[in-house]
């Protein structure tokens, strides 16, 4: 059982923990927080696809009862994709870490909740493509998803004490907005022509966040904004109607609630993963973590607030517009975005190809209204493969210059 139960109760033994995508951005900060309090966190699980160096060192260092190397070899590792189920549902893991990026993160997630195990959510990619299915599994297990992106984590933190039930799925009551916020990423500023031109080194350098580099590029693109809300729907079970995005470049203010009375509570801090993600493991504790800096209110400074872009930065509008729609146009989205993210990184693609790939691919997408999981799959199958098809079918930007709008 956890260190602390979700009850409030204090059990006697470490929160055993399984980290899946140890090895990346939010993996390692998760390794961070818990070797800070090694009183209250255990790891017991770990699992990455390639990164065979990485995870060996952190075996050796944090002794887990179960490695998974998906893609590869590794003394002592379990191979395979089965790994990363196999490391969500140990016998001695309370709550499973799901970092992994992409598609890569749902199968696991809905394993772990079959298991009885606590979910903390990184993966947005998730819920964006079977939401429908892991928020009733997760109900039905009372299992609550405890949100790890600093906007749900800023969210769910603004939500406590307000009438939510214990889980958050229930949907919390007075409340008129939530309110991402959103950086607005490196180009916020950049005209139509400069987006155009951007280069995947650009798109690598984001102002404020440092991440895995599918996350970043969907942050500069603001289809990370659209995944947040698709997510945010699923996680405080709010209807699309009631969430918003606005830009805060400083990064400071993580995200409001707006309630009913017109009051409005944010959750603000420096912009550091290891907040949310210490927060998601040692919910509904704050712990003390001396290595985070703290805001300078000491300093004269300014936080600014403006409306997003839907004409420069269209993947914001396409990830609402496959919100609106439902079934499984958000599984598309998400599927297709994955895949046309690989190929700008690759060079394959320009920067302003992603959102008409992506719009290219909603617009064939033959939706399932209810999806089943095999409906899922097969839609995250079909999906990439036209998208490869596309993008293979023609040299650079040929290929999707006369789809343009
Ligand atoms: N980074 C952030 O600050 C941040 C903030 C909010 C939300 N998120 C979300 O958190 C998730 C992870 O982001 P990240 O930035 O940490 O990504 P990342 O740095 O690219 O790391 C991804 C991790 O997942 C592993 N992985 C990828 N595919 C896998 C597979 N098929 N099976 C098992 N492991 C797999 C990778 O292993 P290898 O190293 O072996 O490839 C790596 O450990 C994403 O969904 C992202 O949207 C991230």
């Amino acid at each position: 059982m956890n260190h602390m139960q979700d009850n409030g109760q204090r059990a006697s033994r470490p929160t055993g923990i399984a980290i899946l995508g140890s090895t990346g951005s939010i993996g390692v900060q998760t390794l961070d927080v818990i070797a800070t309090h090694p009183e209250r966190f255990r790891v017991v699980a770990l699992a990455a696809r390639r990164s065979a160096e990485l995870l060996a060192a952190q075996a050796a260092r944090f002794r887990p009862e179960l490695v998974c190397l998906c893609e590869g070899e590794m003394e002592g590792a379990v191979s395979g994709a089965e790994g990363t189920v196999a490391a969500a549902t140990h016998p001695e893991v309370d709550l499973v870490v799901v970092a992994t990026t992409g598609a890569a993160g749902w199968e696991p997630t809905l394993a772990a909740i079959a298991a009885g195990k606590q979910i903390a959510l990184a993966n947005k990619e998730a819920l964006v493509m079977a939401g429908s299915v892991i928020a009733v599994e997760a109900r039905r297990a009372g299992a609550v998803l405890r949100p790890i992106d600093s906007e749900h984590s800023a969210i769910w933190q603004c939500i406590q004490g307000e009438g939510v039930a214990e889980s958050h799925l229930s949907g919390p009551r007075g409340v008129r907005r939530l309110i991402l916020t959103a950086s607005g990423g490196p180009f916020r500023d950049a005209s139509r022509e400069e987006l155009e031109r951007v280069t995947p080194e650009q798109a690598l350098a984001h102002p404020t966040w440092k991440m895995g580099p599918k996350v970043t590029v969907d942050s500069a693109t603001l289809m990370n904004k659209g995944l947040e809300l698709i997510e945010a729907h699923w996680l405080f079970d709010v209807p699309y109607e009631k969430l918003d995005v606005v830009v805060q470049p400083q990064s400071i203010v993580h995200s409001m609630v707006e309630f009913e009375d017109g009051s409005v509570k944010a959750q603000l801090g420096v912009p550091d993963m290891r907040v949310p993600i210490q927060y998601a493991l040692a919910y509904p504790d704050h712990l003390p973590y001396s290595d985070l800096p703290d805001m300078d209110w000491s300093r004269a400074f300014a936080l600014e607030f403006r409306p997003p872009d839907h004409e420069r930065f269209p993947c914001l509008r396409l990830a609402m517009e496959a919100a609106m729609l439902g079934g499984t146009y958000t599984a598309a989205l998400s599927s297709a975005d994955e895949e046309v993210v690989a190929a700008f990184l690759s060079g394959e693609i320009g920067f302003m190809d992603i959102p008409r790939l992506v719009d290219w691919a909603l617009e064939r997408h033959a939706p399932v209204q209810e999806p089943t999981l095999e409906d899922i799959r097969e839609v995250d199958r079909a999906t990439r493969a036209a998208v490869r098809e596309r993008i293979g079918a023609s040299a650079r930007y040929a290929a999707v210059r006369h789809t343009e709008r």
